[in-house]
Formats: structure tokens, sequence, C-alpha cells
């Protein structure tokens, strides 16, 4: 059994919730490993759609184990608020453990992201980050700064009271924060709610790789927010890259499989910053209308365009990708031609065709250069069925060029290809076909 990571590729909802579940079925663990709230899994299971926000994508099936991983921070009222719908909706099936070294989210951390984010926008109206205001950035700063609460610390009454003081300590310019001995005894009663899934998780994973069972590393948000390597400051706070998802499961570099690179056959963006393959119009709305954009934790229109090569590039070598998942091609299904960027031509005609330009306002100007593919027909019943029996020989042909036009390109490989939310719609391709090799995907870039 392997360990498979699943990374975002490009801006984020790319539909990593869906490949991880598919990936699920083989496996015995799924492992968030960053992020918390700001995240949205969208999962379609038989008989009904789920998002999942601090869960995996393992709670879902039962003979898999979700785990909320180290690296993750965790508001444990939504948190509860979510173990307690899902149970509702009768879709909690595994069984889950929450790291007790994930970082707790507090009020105070959704309120100074809030202040935080309306500061850099009074300050320069095109500075706002536009953060899902889920106190994700501050959470992370007290995490790095010592101040911060863990999971496995709430257990502790004298060690939260201490925690909380300093705290609130730090965050006396804020407005409006909550009585620190009513947040306390919220946080002890959340605490023993949460107990019984609390728990030292990263020999729970080693003692699985032992034994040979499959593990799932399930990331959130995407490369491109990575906070040294998206388009800063335009970011998350976390490490959403493959070398993030090793610090935030625990697992060594080695044990390792495959690294599965999530892109749509579009790009999306929600909140602000660079975009080159932006479309406005007719074009971009029907992308958003079609592909149903709209942000699964937010909803906030997500902005739409085309996909991106040379940020695809990037990705591959940024998260050594071994493959590709290709999803929401159903949504491009129609087109008469369907546009993909190739490189970017920058302001002194110098080109880009690897990787962006650090700076994010540089990043911003560059002028994006298409080709065009012939675009492929709709998804009808008839030909979901087929896919359905077939698998990939029953991909329209137009759409097997486009698959391969993007392997080739990016020297990656496609295995999967989805082709609707449901569970299922996705088939699976001859790992071989397009790109290089998995293994021999060392230098993707190359070509
Ligand atoms: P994530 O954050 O990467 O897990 O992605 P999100 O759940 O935020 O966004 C992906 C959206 O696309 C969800 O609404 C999914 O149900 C939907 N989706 C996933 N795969 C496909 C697909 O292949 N085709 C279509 N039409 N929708 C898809
Ligand atoms: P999933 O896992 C899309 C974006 C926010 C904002 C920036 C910083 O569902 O793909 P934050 O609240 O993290 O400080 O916001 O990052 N962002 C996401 N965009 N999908 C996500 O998660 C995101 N998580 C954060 O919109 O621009
Ligand atoms: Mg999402």
């Amino acid at each position: 059994m392997s360990v498979r990571v699943v990374i975002g590729a490009q801006f984020g909802d790319e539909a990593k919730g869906k490949i991880s579940d598919e990936l699920a079925a083989t496996a015995r663990y799924v492992v968030r490993t960053s992020g918390g709230p700001n995240a949205g899994h969208t999962i379609h299971p038989p008989g009904g759609k789920v998002v999942l926000h601090q869960l995996s994508a393992g709670v879902l099936r039962p003979e898999t184990v979700g785990i909320s991983g180290p690296g993750m921070v965790i508001e444990p009222f939504k948190l509860r608020t979510e173990i307690e719908e899902l149970e509702r909706q009768g879709f909690l099936r595994g069984s889950f453990y929450l790291s007790d070294r994930a970082h707790v989210i507090l009020p105070l951390h959704e309120i100074q992201d809030g202040w935080e984010d309306d500061l850099r926008a009074r300050k320069n109206p095109g500075a706002g980050l536009g953060t899902t205001r889920r106190g994700i950035g501050p959470a992370y700063a007290d995490r790095t700064a010592r101040f911060g609460l863990r999971l496995g610390e709430l257990a502790r009454p004298d060690l939260v009271a201490e925690r909380l003081g300093l705290l609130y300590e730090t965050k006396r310019h804020l407005p409006d924060l909550p009585s620190m001995e009513k947040l306390k005894g919220r946080l002890l009663e959340v605490g023993q709610y949460l107990a019984p899934h609390i728990r030292a998780v990263e020999p729970i994973l080693w003692t699985a790789i032992e034994r040979g069972e499959g593990i799932v590393l399930e990331g959130a948000q995407s490369a491109l927010l990575d906070l040294d390597f998206g388009t800063y400051p335009y970011v998350t706070s976390s490490h959403p890259t493959s070398a993030g998802a090793l610090i935030g499961s625990g697992l060594p570099p080695q044990v390792i499989d495959e690294v599965i690179g999530v892109a749509k056959g579009y790009a999306t963006r929600v909140g602000t910053g660079p975009f080159p393959t932006e479309v406005q119009g007719e074009a971009g709305e029907r992308l958003q209308r079609l592909g149903g954009e709209f942000g699964a934790t937010t909803g906030r229109p997500r902005r739409c365009g085309w996909l991106d090569l040379v940020l695809l590039r990037y990705a591959a070598r940024l998260n050594g990708f071994t493959s590709l998942a290709l999803t929401k091609v159903d949504v491009l299904a129609g087109l008469t031609e369907v546009p993909i960027c190739v490189e970017y031509r920058l302001a002194d005609g110098s080109r880009l065709y690897d990787r962006p330009p650090t700076a994010a306002e540089e990043f911003q100007s560059v002028t994006p250069v298409y080709e065009t593919l012939p675009g492929w027909p709709e998804f009808t019943d008839r030909l979901r069925e087929r896919l359905a029996h077939e698998g990939a020989p029953a991909l329209p042909r137009e759409l097997r060029g486009f698959i391969e036009y993007v392997a080739h390109a990016s020297g990656i490989p496609v295995q999967f290809v989805a082709y609707g939310p449901d569970r299922g719609a996705t088939v699976r391709l001859d790992r071989r076909a397009g790109g290089r090799s998995l293994r021999s995907g060392l230098v993707p870039w190359s070509h």
C-alpha cells in the first residue's frame, strides 16, 4: 500500500476533496495536513453532498480513518458543528482522530483576521487580501510566536487560563473581544466534547507505514497560495505544498510514493491577487455558471480564467508532482476552442515559461500568451454511461488531445480525469499515457 499526497496545483478549489475521496477507497488513513476552516472540500457520496472544512475525506467511508493533522489550525466550535451536522446527515461513517499538536483558532483570531484585512484595505484599497476571515493567519502567527494553544492542551484548565491571559495581553488593540472567563469555560467544554478523538497521530501513521497500510495526505489550499512560494502577500499562512504535507503530518520524505497535483481544466481564484489568465465578460461568466464557481466556505463568487501552464509547470517543480488529476473537464465541454496559456510575456519583451515573477505587482502585469485547442462535445448521459463502463477510452477524441497536450507541456502524466462532481465520475488513465512515467518525473520541467 502506498502513501499518496494530494496537492492543489492552482489557487485552491481544484476538487482536492473529490480526488482524496476517490483515493480513500484504497487507503486506511486520510490526513488533512494544513489550513483549517478556510478550506471547503466538496464531496458527493451516493445520496448527498458534503462540504468538509476541518475533517478529512476519510470520515466518509466506514473502512477509513479521517485525521485532522498536526499542521492544521482548528476552530473547535465550528468543528463541533461540522461533526454534528455530518452525523445528522448520516455521512459520518469512518472514525476520526484530531492531532493533539494542531493549534486552536480562537474568536480573538477571527476578530484579528478581519481587523487586519480591513486595515490593509484602508491603507490601500487594492491591498486587502480578501481572506476567509476564519482567523487562519493570526492563529498561525501566534503558533510561530509561541503564544498558541494546542488541541491537546484543552484538557488542562491551568494552561488554557495562562495562554488566554497572554493572548488577551497581546491583542488589547482589538475591538469587541469576548469575555476571557466565558471563553475559557466554552473552551474547556468543547475540549471535553472533542477529547475522545484527540491524540498523537504521527505514531499511528508510522505504524501504518510499517504495516503497509495506505495513507492519503489531503492537502488544502494550493501551491500558489503557499506562504513563501505563492503570490505573496496574497497567500494563506501555511505551506500547502508537498513539503508542507510532510511537516503537517509528521511523515518523512522517503515514504511518499506519489504526489498528485490537482488542476481544473481551467482556473479559478477567490480573494485578491495576481491571476493573469482571468477572463471577464461572457466567457468568464460561462465558466462561473457551468462550474458552479462560488466559494464552498464563504459563498464568494470565484474569479474564473483559462488553464495556465506556466503556473502548472511551476507547481510541478515545487511539489515534485508524479502525476496530475485534471478535473471539471465537463465544464469546458461545448466550447469550439479551449485556450491554454503557454507562456508569459513581460513588459521588457522577455518571456517566462515555467515560473511566475516573484513580486506580485510584476506577476499581475505579465501578458499571457495562449494557444487554442479544439473543444470537445457535451457530456451527455450516454457518454457518462460509456465512461462508467469503458473508462478512459470513451473520452471524446478532442478531450484526449487536450489531456495529452497538458501532459506533454507540463511533463507530468495525467492519471485521473474528473468529469462530474459525483463519486465515480472520474476515469483513471494508464500512468504512462502522456508526460513521463511516475518516477522518471524527476525533471518534469525539461522538454
Ligand atoms: P477543493 O477545495 O479543492 O476540494 O474543491 P471545492 O470543493 O472547493 O470545489 C470544487 C467544486 O467542483 C465542488 O463544487 C465539486 O463538487 C465540484 N466538482 C469536483 N469535480 C468536478 C468535476 O469533475 N466536474 C464538475 N462539474 N464539478 C466538479
Ligand atoms: P480549499 O482547500 C480557495 C484564499 C482566500 C484568500 C487567501 C488567504 O478549499 O482549496 P486565508 O483565510 O487562508 O488567510 O485567506 O487564500 N483561500 C482559499 N481559496 N480555496 C481554499 O481552500 C482557500 N483557503 C484560503 O480566499 O485569498
Ligand atoms: Mg474548496
